[in-house]
């Protein structure tokens, strides 16, 4: 698939509709937790006021029913502005309003405004062509920049590029490059890390990577529900039962897929509780598995020193409460060192290596949580097909 970019262009005087993923949470302080999403939209950002246009931003944050204060884009303006270096107008009235029209068009060539969160609008997570016909008429054309939310048929998303000619950010496209080569010809051999809380929300990706990978690492509660599946006690741990024979059908006999070999086990999951190393199969009835022990982050160190590539989605462990991140900073810290051609992404994930301050160390580090994981499953995002050429 190839993506029409936005740099082929004349966006002099233009007015562009800009969607962006701006879903971050916000610390009591009200400030962005982490501000990874708002930085990686700024060289699009940017080279559209360079060459003169009209930027009108558009983003989600949460997942809000109506109106909602907590949901509000307006926390991130102060780190936008600064991010951008200009004024950032913010335009909080309902989409449909006077007020949002005249504030429209207002804005000269060089100026940059936010609308507020577009989840507010009826109509956007169904595609309503009244709203996209409606946030179609700010702008002359738009660019999607938003990679992380590009899985969603919205009216942002896919309804707007019906109605006036789309084109890729610099973001998306790096997205789709970085990410196809994945799919495409990956160095090999191609090591793939699956870790976080649910497998039903990877089964189909494990599967999917048992075929292309040449090894898949599991570890956090998804690999709780396999060693379940295989007879394994796994005391008070986190699993879903529902899925143990799809779990079991992933079979361990396939020597391509590892799980853990030990575990560290509490039997409460909070800061500093009382914690050992226990190999799997002797796990006690009221302990829980928080995170890989250190044989398996030895067997997964020995993997990845030989792979050419890594891609990595979830953590290891209950990485943010000590000292059950250890699995995890230990893991990205290890291929933050390798040499080889890696790729991290999902907010946890990306979280961990932060913390770790391995971020530098990664070839690159996706703005994508759900909408990666459903690119590598090797599925159609609507959002690409939508600035794609046909
Ligand atoms: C994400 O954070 O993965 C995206 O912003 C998508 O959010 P959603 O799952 O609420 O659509």
């Amino acid at each position: 698939m190839r993506l029409r970019d936005v740099r082929k262009v004349k966006v002099q005087g233009k007015r562009v509709l800009v969607r962006v993923d701006y879903n971050v949470e916000t610390s009591a302080a009200g400030r962005p937790r982490d501000v990874t999403r708002l930085q990686a939209t700024i060289p699009t950002i940017t080279w559209l006021l360079k060459h003169g246009a009209v930027v009108i931003l558009v983003s989600h944050r949460g997942r809000p029913a109506g109106r909602a204060a907590k949901f509000s884009l307006r926390p991130l303006l102060p780190t936008l502005r600064r991010l951008i270096g200009r004024p950032v107008q913010f335009i909080s009235e309902p989409v449909y309003s006077h007020a949002v029209t005249a504030a429209v068009e207002a804005l000269r060539p060089g100026q940059v405004a936010l609308l507020e969160n577009i989840r507010f609008e009826a109509g956007e997570e169904d595609d309503s062509p009244r709203l996209a016909k409606r946030l179609a008429s700010f702008a002359d054309l738009m660019v999607n920049d938003a990679f992380a939310d590009s899985h969603r048929a919205h009216a942002s998303i896919v309804g707007v590029a019906r109605e006036i000619p789309a084109y890729a950010g610099l973001l998306l496209q790096r997205e789709h490059d970085e990410l196809s080569t994945l799919l495409k010809r990956p160095a090999r051999p191609y090591v793939a890390i699956l870790g976080g809380a649910k497998i039903s929300t990877k089964l189909h990706l494990i599967s999917q990577l048992l075929k292309r990978a040449d090894m898949v690492l599991l570890g956090g509660a998804l690999a709780n529900t396999i060693l379940q599946a295989e007879g394994t006690a796994i005391g008070t741990s986190f699993s879903e039962p529902s899925l143990l024979k799809q779990a079991a059908g992933l079979s361990v006999t396939n020597a391509k897929l590892k799980i853990p070999c030990d575990v560290i086990t509490a039997t409460k999951r909070v800061r500093q509780a009382p914690h050992q190393v226990r190999p799997v199969g002797r796990i006690g009835r009221r302990e829980m598995i928080l995170d890989i022990g250190p044989d398996t982050l030895d067997l997964y160190g020995r993997v990845i020193a030989k792979a050419r590539t890594v891609v990595w989605n979830g953590p290891m462990g209950v990485y943010e409460v000590t000292p059950f991140d250890r699995g995890t900073t230990a893991l990205a810290r290890l291929i933050g060192r390798h040499r080889c051609r890696s790729i991290a992404g999902g907010g946890e994930t990306l979280d961990a290596i932060h913390r770790a301050r391995a971020d530098r160390q990664f070839t690159f580090l996706s703005t994508g949580g759900g909408a990666m994981l459903e690119f590598l499953e090797g599925k159609h995002l609507p959002g690409l097909s939508a600035v794609a050429y046909h």
